[in-house]
């Protein structure tokens, strides 16, 4: 089975700045993966290529089997699920937290020529409904909360059942209540046998749910590590990603990281000179 996503020596430039520089990463059908970095990484420059969103400047780019760049995006995109925070300034005022879900199916974002099947309807209040915000569906999106509309947004990304998805800061604003929720409805998503192949960009462990198979660590548009979750995150690898000497927790399923006392950090590094020199 070919992979469904095919990054290949892709570098992203802007002036004179590179925003990805040489990033290959290869994700398979039944892996649900990870995007962790500092703010300013590329983390979601990656995922813009990934939604075919965005064309990489130099390196290839293969999204579910077609070429970027080969293949008209209008086609590909509703075979991609994208939720990121770029819709919230994309869609009208006043378009309804239903509307919102419903115009995916058709690639647009407001509501005002095409007509709806009532089927398509029906679909999108089933995922406002499973993504716990079915009574928010007549509300205008301007007016929802931080978290209804990250679980709107989120339903949006579903309607076309897409084969693949991508979830760009899904827990970014929401308080612990709203974020605990949240982490535990993708958990459940993405560990359902008929889940879509899932990316998912943040830079906080405490929001990465129970299920995510792999991680690719990004710093300054470069990768420092991917691969496996359980080998690819850990401390070592998180230090150089976040620039910080930090201590990785893993408990259930979830992660969280802290930095190091100053006091440990001077005792292991004393520790390790005096064993190099014992040798
Ligand atoms: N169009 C652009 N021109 C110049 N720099 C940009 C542009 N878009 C993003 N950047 C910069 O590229 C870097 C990576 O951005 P981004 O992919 O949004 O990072 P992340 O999502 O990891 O925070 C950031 O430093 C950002 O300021
Ligand atoms: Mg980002």
């Amino acid at each position: 089975m070919s992979p469904v996503l095919d990054i290949q020596n892709v570098s992203v430039r802007r002036g004179r700045k590179n925003l990805l520089h040489d990033v290959s990463w290869t994700v398979n059908e039944d892996e649900r993966w990870v995007i962790l970095g500092p703010n300013g990484a590329g983390k979601t420059t990656l995922l813009q290529i990934a939604a075919a969103r965005l064309f990489p400047t130099t390196g290839t780019a293969k999204i579910l089997d077609e070429q970027l760049g080969a293949v008209d995006v209008f086609e590909l995109r509703p075979l991609i699920g994208f939720s990121s925070n770029s819709l919230t300034t994309t869609v009208p005022m006043q378009e309804t937290a239903l509307n919102v879900v419903v115009t995916a199916a058709y690639g647009v974002t407001g509501r005002w020529r095409e007509e709806y099947e009532q089927l398509d309807e029906r679909r999108a209040f089933a995922l406002l409904n499973e993504w716990g915000v079915g009574t928010v569906f007549d509300r205008p999106f301007s007016t929802l909360s931080e978290g209804e509309r990250k679980r709107v947004q989120i339903a949006r990304a579903l309607m076309t059942d897409p084969e693949l998805l991508l979830l760009d800061e899904p827990g970014a604003g929401l308080d612990l209540g709203g974020r605990e929720a949240l982490v535990e409805r993708t958990s459940e998503l993405v560990t359902s046998e008929e889940a879509p192949t899932t990316v998912l960009v943040t830079h906080h462990l405490e929001e990465i749910p129970p299920g995510f198979t792999h991680v690719l660590l990004l710093r300054d548009g470069t990768t420092v590590a991917a691969g496996p979750i359980e080998e690819t995150m850990t401390s070592a690898n998180l230090s150089k990603t976040f620039d910080t000497e930090l201590e990785l927790i893993h408990r259930d399923g979830r992660f969280s990281a802290f930095k190091k006392p100053a006091a440990a950090v001077a005792a292991s590094s004393a520790g390790s000179a005096s064993s190099q020199a014992r040798g």
